[in-house]
């Protein structure tokens, strides 16, 4: 890992282990683009810029017209000088001038990494493990600072990037848009990845050729949403999973946010990514800085499954903090679809007794334990115990599943209020809302005002009170609907458009607190399941509820789309009862359970009701899991079958020895006489020698690899498979 800096060519090459990252300062100091790709030396790089005059791109200075900034490919891009294209930057001047003109001005390199003020990014435990450059540029009419700030990772294949923005001048500046990013690839011979989706279905795989103009993916929800994901690839049209080139994007941030994809005239594609610039602007006194959040940029030219591993290992070890990051996660049983509203004390404790004869670890008591909440209608914001339900309040009734020998965990939804509520009546002003505008209610509820500080205090205080009451070890963090008629009473109306930034500050520093507060406690996020599941709440919280669709069958999309950015212990898998509460699809409790093992193993179904050969099966298969989790959940990890190409679905999980292995494969529909399946694993020890545990068989890691693995006939629908490798010594 190196940054060099040639002063003679003024080019700067950030170089990691397989890429390298180059730009320029040209002509009157412009930031030009280079190259970012497969790692080249440092000298002897091909003049890659070209200049000529073409027709309607203007000049910035007369005397040359080969010279325009629409056609040259820029590391910052602003608007208004020549550059036609999307801006990465967009000001509002207080004479109402759109017009940026950055200019290079100097640059630093520093070891390690700092942190980014007030918001999620990932972190260096020791600063030999990064360098860092930041490169100073300026706006001189109005001098506007901007520093942008790039990363390199010395065993890890990432770059990131963030930019930082000063008002050094006398006048208010108005900042329409301030991306974390740009870069402008010089060629269009890309497909694009992203990964759409919507409630109890997120997360697709989407992939499709860019075309001239803009393509872009977005959230406008408040949140980074169900429907898209802050995530986009660059890939060509012949990458696979395991080879071909790919450029990852990856945006921590849980808000409102933008990636967009121009193809210009001349064939040249740019990327930008940041906080979408649609409903924003943030008013920038003098004096005063701005700081975007950060983009995590992978390059690999071995596909797409050696781009996760890198987001994977990242996100879990350098993303992710705090006591649990790197502790096998317990398995847990969830009492929501076993339940729902209709529980009381004697329920949970009945459950939890039954449950505790599996094997299984910690008990989790869902929406429903707080003010008068019976259904979905009522006491959102009202965070104390409701007495009718739980009598002997919530510490005796984690006391009594401690003494079952299970941790006690609770559910909070504390961004929102119920109109029917005891907080809503005191303060009808604390929620989103516009003056003479309708409160649009998603689910009965309202969004509290984030973007408040007085709010966020009030909500750290009784999230604290809870969790001071009872000895509480796991805290699932929801929140349930998305963002409508966005505005605040606290803010006035020229900074109205802040809010929205405004909420997300508020959020990461009410869970900064409370998760400092509670360093034991083991955090999950969840937005009615994966509704934000991204890297911003991951340094928050290292695990997160990848969806409300409890199905193995369609989980198999869900977790093979999720699996493309985010690590495997991030992500929440439970074993439902049949027939499936989403879709009313019968599986057998088997593949259920391997479903769920292919990430954090949960339960969520009343054990009550089950035969006791299911509460067998259930506890064969906690005790299974126990013995592989640490594979699992901090194991590397290789997709193999796609269920978006073939219906089925294949992985493996290989311990960090390559002693170890998981694989796992769902067939989902058999078929009359099918063909034999085979699957060639990935990861493996080429030289030793595996034995199937569940078979006795013993293969060579070469063959499994090559040849590959023989999996069961299906002779019925949704047939999985769990075998364990484990080295022959
Ligand atoms: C949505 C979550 O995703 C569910 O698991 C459950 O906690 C409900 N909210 C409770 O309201």
């Amino acid at each position: 890992m190196t940054i060099y800096f040639d002063k003679e060519t003024k080019t700067f090459h950030l170089q990691t282990n397989q890429s390298s990252y180059l730009f320029q300062v040209v002509n009157n100091d412009y930031l030009a683009h280079l190259y970012w790709g497969k790692r080249v030396r440092s000298t002897s790089m091909p003049k890659s810029l070209r200049y000529i005059d073409r027709g309607f791109s203007g000049n910035p200075n007369k005397e040359d017209r080969t010279f325009s900034l629409d056609t040259l490919p820029q590391e910052y891009p602003a608007y208004g000088h020549t550059d036609f294209r999307s801006p990465a930057v967009h000001i509002e001047t207080a004479d109402g001038g759109r017009i940026t003109d950055l200019r290079y001005v100097s640059h630093e390199i520093l070891p390690g990494k700092r942190p980014l003020e007030g918001l999620p990014a990932t972190y260096v435990e020791d600063t030999s493990e990064a360098d860092t450059l930041k490169v100073y540029m300026l706006d001189e009419v109005t001098q506007l600072h901007v520093t942008l700030i790039y990363t390199i990772y010395a065993t890890r294949n990432a770059i990131t990037r963030a930019v930082h923005v000063e008002n050094k001048g006398e006048d208010t500046l108005g900042l329409e848009k301030v991306a974390s990013m740009s870069v402008d690839f010089r060629e269009t011979d890309f497909e694009m990845i992203n990964l759409p989706g919507a409630h109890v279905r997120e997360r697709d795989i989407e992939r499709a050729p860019l075309r001239r103009g803009m393509q872009s993916v977005e959230s406008r929800r408040g949140s980074s949403s169900h429907h898209q994901n802050p995530f986009i690839a660059l890939v060509r049209e012949e990458t696979t999973e395991t080879k071909g080139e790919v450029y990852g994007f990856s945006l921590v941030y849980s808000g409102n946010f933008k990636a967009e994809v121009e193809v210009d005239q001349t064939c040249q594609s740019r990327v930008i990514m940041g906080i979408n610039d649609f409903d924003f602007k943030w008013l920038l006194k003098p004096a005063e800085t701005f700081q975007t959040p950060e983009v995590v940029m992978v390059y690999t030219d071995q596909g797409l499954n050696d781009m996760s591993r890198t987001y994977h290992d990242l996100y879990g070890r350098r993303l992710a903090r705090g006591k649990h990051r790197d502790a096998e996660r317990p398995v847990l049983i969830n009492n929501w679809e076993a339940t729902y509203f209709d529980f009381n004390e004697d329920k949970i404790l009945t459950i939890a007794d039954k449950a505790k004869d599996t094997g299984v670890e910690l008990f989790v008591l869902d929406d429903g334990w707080f003010g008068k909440r019976d259904d979905d209608f009522t006491s959102l914001g009202d965070w104390f115990v409701y007495d009718e339900k739980l009598p002997s309040g919530l510490k005796t009734l984690a006391e009594k599943i401690n003494k079952m020998g299970m941790q006690f965990g609770l559910w909070f939804e504390p961004e929102m209020v119920s109109p029917e509520s005891e907080l809503y009546k005191a303060h009808p002003d604390w929620c989103l809302h516009v003056p003479n505008r309708r409160r649009s209610e998603s689910r009965n509820q309202l969004v509290l005002d984030f973007s408040r500080p007085d709010v966020c205090d009030e909500m750290i205080q009784r999230v604290t009170a809870i969790l001071e009451s009872a000895p509480i070890s796991y805290v699932k963090w929801d929140m349930n609907r998305n963002m409508t008629e966005i505005g605040s009473r606290y803010w006035p109306k020229e900074q109205q458009k802040e809010v929205a930034h405004r909420y997300m500050l508020g959020l990461y520093r009410v869970m900064e607190t409370i998760t400092a507060k509670f360093p034991e406690i083991l955090f999950e996020s969840c937005s009615g399941g994966g509704g934000r599941f991204d890297p911003g709440m991951l340094y928050y919280m290292p695990q997160t509820w990848t969806s409300d669709n409890t199905d193995a069958i369609s989980r198999l999309r869900i977790q093979y789309g999720t699996s493309l950015v985010y690590p495997i212990s991030s992500m929440g898998s439970h074993v439902s009862e049949v027939p499936n509460h989403q879709v009313g699809r019968i599986t057998p409790l088997e593949t259920r359970g391997h479903v769920a093992m292919d990430g954090n193993l949960g339960y969520e179904l009343d054990v009550t009701k089950l035969s006791d050969e299911e509460i067998s099966g259930i506890k064969t298969q906690v005790d299974l899991y126990k013995s592989i989790r640490q594979t699992i959940q901090y194991g590397t990890f290789y997709r193999l079958v796609s269920p978006f190409e073939t219906g089925n679905y294949g992985s493996i999980h290989v311990s960090e020895t390559k002693d170890k292995a998981v694989f796992i494969y769902v067939h989902t529909l058999a078929e009359a006489n099918g063909p034999f399946k085979a699957v060639k694993l990935q990861g493996l020890d080429p030289e030793t020698d595996y034995r199937v545990l569940e078979t006795n068989d013993v293969y060579s890691g070469d063959s499994l690899m090559h040849i590959g693995l023989n999996v069961p006939y299906a002779n019925h629908d949704f047939k999985s498979t769990l075998y364990r490798l484990e080295a022959v010594k």
